[in-house]
């Protein structure tokens, strides 16, 4: 589903935030991707769907290159990978399902966009994708009437109302209790193998990262120091990701 090969990417700031990464992700998989703060997690997140131009390497997107492929690909792929981050990002005064239909506005007319007119098909499938995150009930209610918890499983929706195969969460439960976070991460572990979505999400947490994820990849200063899956996980690789910087070698 998706390949990355010899990623690298730095900022204008100086800062080298990857150093050439490869990886691969199968379809239908829940990959964790785990490092401590700084190593270029979300960096990694956003160069996916080119929201940030890499330096070098290549991204594959279901055999199309979109490191060179037309602006018009890239758009066609982009409603195809959703991005879930740890804020939300709702219309806070808009509804759950209002929020739910916000990325499918540009194939509407303006007129219907100016009026909130939306077309019956595009509600149900709203309401069906808030019918999948188990929100039915609140889909009238504004977002920022919602919990932290909920808020989230609404981005879920509508990263599911967009199409989107890929859904990349960057540290999606950060800010959530425990209990709504454990809500959000089988959500989006049923969502992997119920409905055969891809889910590549940044996390913090290692406990959870093994209780939810197929495989792990570890990252640390830009570089991809670890590639296994979950089950194999052992004390050593959560050493290799996470050792203090005073051991560092480079
Ligand atoms: N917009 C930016 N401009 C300059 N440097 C940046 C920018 N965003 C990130 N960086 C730098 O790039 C490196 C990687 O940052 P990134 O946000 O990808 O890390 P992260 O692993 O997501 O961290 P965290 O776990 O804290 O979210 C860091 O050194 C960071 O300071
Ligand atoms: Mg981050």
């Amino acid at each position: 589903m998706l390949q990355i090969t010899q990623l690298s990417k730095s900022y204008r700031s100086g800062a080298i935030a990857l150093r050439d990464i490869s990886f691969t992700i199968k379809p239908h998989s829940f990959t964790a991707i785990l490092g401590p703060s700084g190593a270029g997690k979300s960096t990694l997140l956003r160069c996916i769907p080119r929201l940030l131009q890499p330096d070098q390497g290549q991204i594959w997107f279901q055999g199309l290159n979109l490191t060179t492929c037309s602006t018009k690909e890239l758009r066609f792929c982009r409603r195809q990978i959703a991005l879930v981050a740890q804020q939300s990002n709702l219309v806070r005064r808009r509804s759950a399902l209002a929020n739910c239909l916000a990325g499918r506005l540009p194939e509407l007319s303006l007129w219907r966009c100016f009026l909130n007119q939306y077309p019956t098909s595009l509600l149900v499938e709203g309401l069906s994708a808030l019918n999948r995150v188990q929100l039915l009930d609140f889909a009238f209610q504004r977002a920022d009437q919602l919990s932290g918890g909920q808020q989230q499983r609404v981005a879920i929706a509508r990263a599911l109302t967009q199409g989107a195969g890929l859904i990349l969460a960057d540290e999606p439960v950060a800010s959530l209790d425990p209990n709504s976070a454990q809500v959000v991460l089988s959500l989006l572990r049923s969502l992997c193998q119920q409905e055969g979505l891809t889910v590549i999400c940044n996390l913090h947490q290692v406990e959870f990262a093994k209780q939810y994820s197929d495989r792990i990849l570890g990252i640390r200063a830009g570089r991809l120091v670890l590639d296994t899956p979950t089950d194999e996980l052992d004390e050593a690789d959560i050493n290799q990701i996470y050792r203090p910087s005073s051991l560092e070698k480079d």
